[in-house]
C-alpha cells in the first residue's frame, strides 16, 4: 500500500489542496484510494469530500498514532492512502506518526525566503521518524512539491536550485499559482491528472520505483 503525507511546518502552505488534487490524481489513474484527514481542527479534507461529492472515502484520524491504526483500518483494501496533515508546528506527534507510515512526503512550498527558512524543521522530522524506524526498513521517498508559482518569475528556478542546494529532492512538477487552486475547496474535482498535480504523481510514482530497485 502506498502511502503519501503531505506536511509542512505552518497552516496555509496548501497542504490540504495538495492532498486533495493528489488523492484525485491517484483515483483517476485507476487506483483505489483513501483520504486520511489528520487535521482534526479543520477538518478541511473530510468537509471537502463531502461538499465535493467526492468518488472515494476521507476518513477523519487526528490521532498520534496513526501509524499503528491505519494499517488495521485501511485493511488492505486500498492501494492508496493519502494523508492530509495538521500544521506540525502546533500538532507535532500527529505529523510525526503521519510521516513514519509514509511510503512518499511531500513537502508543498512556496517559492519564498519564509517558506523555505520553515523547510529545515521539516527535515528534522524526517529524521526523528527514521530514528524511530530504524535501520532495516526502506527510507520513504521525500520531495518538495513548489506551490503558488508565478509564471515566468525567477523565483521557481532560484528556490529549486536551493532546496536542492540543501539536499532535498524538488519535483519537476509545480503547481502555478491560479485560481482554479484557490477557489476549489468545496468543489468536485475533475481532471486532477490533466493537471500539475498528475505530473507530480507520476514523478513521485517512478521515484518510489527507483529507490525500490
Ligand atoms: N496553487 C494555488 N494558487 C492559489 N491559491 C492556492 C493554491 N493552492 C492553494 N491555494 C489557497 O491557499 C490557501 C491555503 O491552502 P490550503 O488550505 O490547501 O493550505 P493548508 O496548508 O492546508 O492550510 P491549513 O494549515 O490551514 O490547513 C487556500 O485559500 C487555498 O485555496
Ligand atoms: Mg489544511
Amino acid at each position: 500500500m502506498l502511502v503519501f503525507t503531505v506536511a509542512n511546518l505552518k497552516g496555509g502552505s496548501t497542504k490540504t489542496t495538495t492532498a486533495a488534487y493528489l488523492a484525485h490524481a491517484l483515483h483517476e489513474a485507476g487506483l483505489n484510494v483513501l483520504g486520511v484527514d489528520a487535521d482534526g481542527e479543520n477538518e478541511s479534507l473530510l468537509n471537502w469530500q463531502s461538499l465535493g461529492d467526492w468518488p472515494f472515502p476521507v476518513i477523519g484520524m487526528p490521532v498520534n498514532n496513526l501509524h499503528k491504526q491505519l494499517p488495521g483500518i485501511a485493511n488492505n483494501r486500498y492501494d492508496a492512502v493519502v494523508i492530509d496533515t495538521p500544521p506540525m508546528k502546533e500538532q507535532r506527534g500527529i505529523v510525526l506518526s503521519a510521516v513514519r507510515i509514509a511510503t512518499h512526503i511531500i513537502c508543498p512550498l512556496a517559492p519564498t525566503t519564509m517558506e523555505f527558512s520553515r523547510l529545515s524543521a521539516v527535515r528534522q522530522l524526517l529524521d526523528d521518524a527514521a530514528e524511530l524506524r530504524g535501520d532495516e526498513a526502506v527510507d520513504p521517498v521525500f520531495a518538495v512539491l513548489l506551490t503558488r508559482t508565478v509564471p515566468n518569475a525567477s523565483s521557481t528556478d532560484v528556490f529549486r536550485e536551493m532546496i536542492a542546494e540543501a539536499g532535498n529532492h524538488v519535483l519537476k512538477a509545480t503547481v502555478g499559482r491560479r485560481e482554479q487552486f484557490a477557489q476549489a475547496f468545496g468543489l468536485p474535482i475533475d481532471n486532477a491528472s490533466n493537471t500539475a498535480y498528475g505530473d507530480a504523481i507520476e514523478e513521485l510514482l517512478e521515484r518510489g520505483n527507483e529507490d525500490a530497485a
